[in-house]
């Protein structure tokens, strides 16, 4: 549904994109990741034809993007970081509003309309947007981007400055939109990527840091490695095992209910000496759990490792 070939932009003198090369297959909730000032915005920017390349290429739809009046944008439907509605209309009223911009018929634009008000749970919401909180917002501004249709959704960072709560419900609304349309959001937070993405890039400092599936990434990232929990049921036994194996750490006492008998294993190459140890002594295992290397494991040492790289 989108490609990106080789694509890179400066602003100045700062190269901000370097030769980008994403591909999105369609019906995928594609994740795209970085940091502040990354170059996320300035990507969706240039899928969408409002600001030049200075080389490279992008297909949105088998349809090449071009600077200014990109004919790829009928295939788009788009919600910036910080959407503006005009805040005297009621949610339906914005919606007709966004219809009668899209050239459907006024039957068509009802039946539109009560689809996605409901798609965003805002069906029975009568009061005008001035009255919203941030996550209704970002929801009627999903509807409206789906309303024409579109191939691809893209969104700036939609769950950032929301609570948690909310965040769940425009994870919620993309994956039921991932049945009409393919869907390519950019955020920071790890956790939403890790939720509902079938397919992550990572950009860092403008480069394409990593990509894939996470469970691509799990595999090809298998020096990143999660910690282990060791958990006992005494804490004189946590004591003698803490102190018999420097690599094992304390939990923090707030982390945990039963703080004080956690030890934490940062790196498991120690573990079949600690479990040994644990059985020839008899001590008692109340919990023993290896967590998962999570995307931000991975994020968090790609990055580390291409800092000195491109700094
Ligand atoms: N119009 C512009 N003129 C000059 N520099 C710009 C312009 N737009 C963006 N930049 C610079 O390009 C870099 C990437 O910015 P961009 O907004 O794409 O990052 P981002 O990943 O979206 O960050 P954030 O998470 O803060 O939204 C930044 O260094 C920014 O200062
Ligand atoms: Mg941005």
């Amino acid at each position: 549904m989108l490609t990106l070939s080789h694509v890179s932009k400066r602003f100045g003198k700062i190269q901000v994109l370097h030769n980008l090369c994403i591909y999105v297959p369609e019906h995928t909730i594609y994740g795209f990741v970085g940091q502040n000032g990354a170059g996320k915005t300035t990507s969706m920017k240039l899928i969408l034809g409002l600001i030049p390349a200075d080389s490279g290429e992008i297909i949105v739809n088998k349809t090449p993007v071009i600077f200014g009046c990109s004919p790829a944008n009928q295939y788009i439907g788009y919600l910036p970081d910080v959407p503006e509605f005009y805040p005297y209309m009621t949610p339906e009223e914005y919606l007709h509003f966004c219809g009668t911009l899209s050239r459907m018929s006024r039957k068509d634009i009802n039946r539109r309309c009560e689809e996605l008000l409901k798609l965003v749970g805002l069906a029975s919401e009568k009061r005008r947007i001035k009255g919203f909180s941030r996550g209704m917002k970002q929801r009627l501004g999903i509807a409206a981007a789906l309303f024409h249709r579109p191939k691809l959704l893209i969104c700036d960072e939609p769950t950032s400055a929301l609570d948690p709560v909310g965040r769940r419900e425009i994870l919620d609304i993309l994956t039921a939109a991932k049945e009409q349309t393919t869907v390519l959001f950019s955020s920071h937070i790890l956790s939403d990527v890790e939720r509902v993405c079938e397919k992550v890039a990572f950009l860092h400092q403008g480069h394409i840091v990593a990509d894939g599936s996470p469970e691509d990434l799990r595999q090809n990232f298998t020096n990143v490695t999660a910690p282990t929990d060791i958990e006992l049921v005494h804490p004189e036994e946590t004591r003698l095992l803490l102190a018999q194996f420097p690599a094992l750490k304390p939990a923090e006492a707030s982390a945990l209910k039963y703080e004080n008998q956690v030890c934490i294993l940062e790196n498991c190459e120690m573990l079949p000496e600690i479990l040994h140890f644990i059985a020839a002594r008899g001590l008692n295992i109340r919990r023993l759990e290896r967590h998962e290397v999570s995307l931000e494991d991975i994020f968090t040492r790609v990055t580390e490792e291409k800092a000195d790289k491109y700094a």
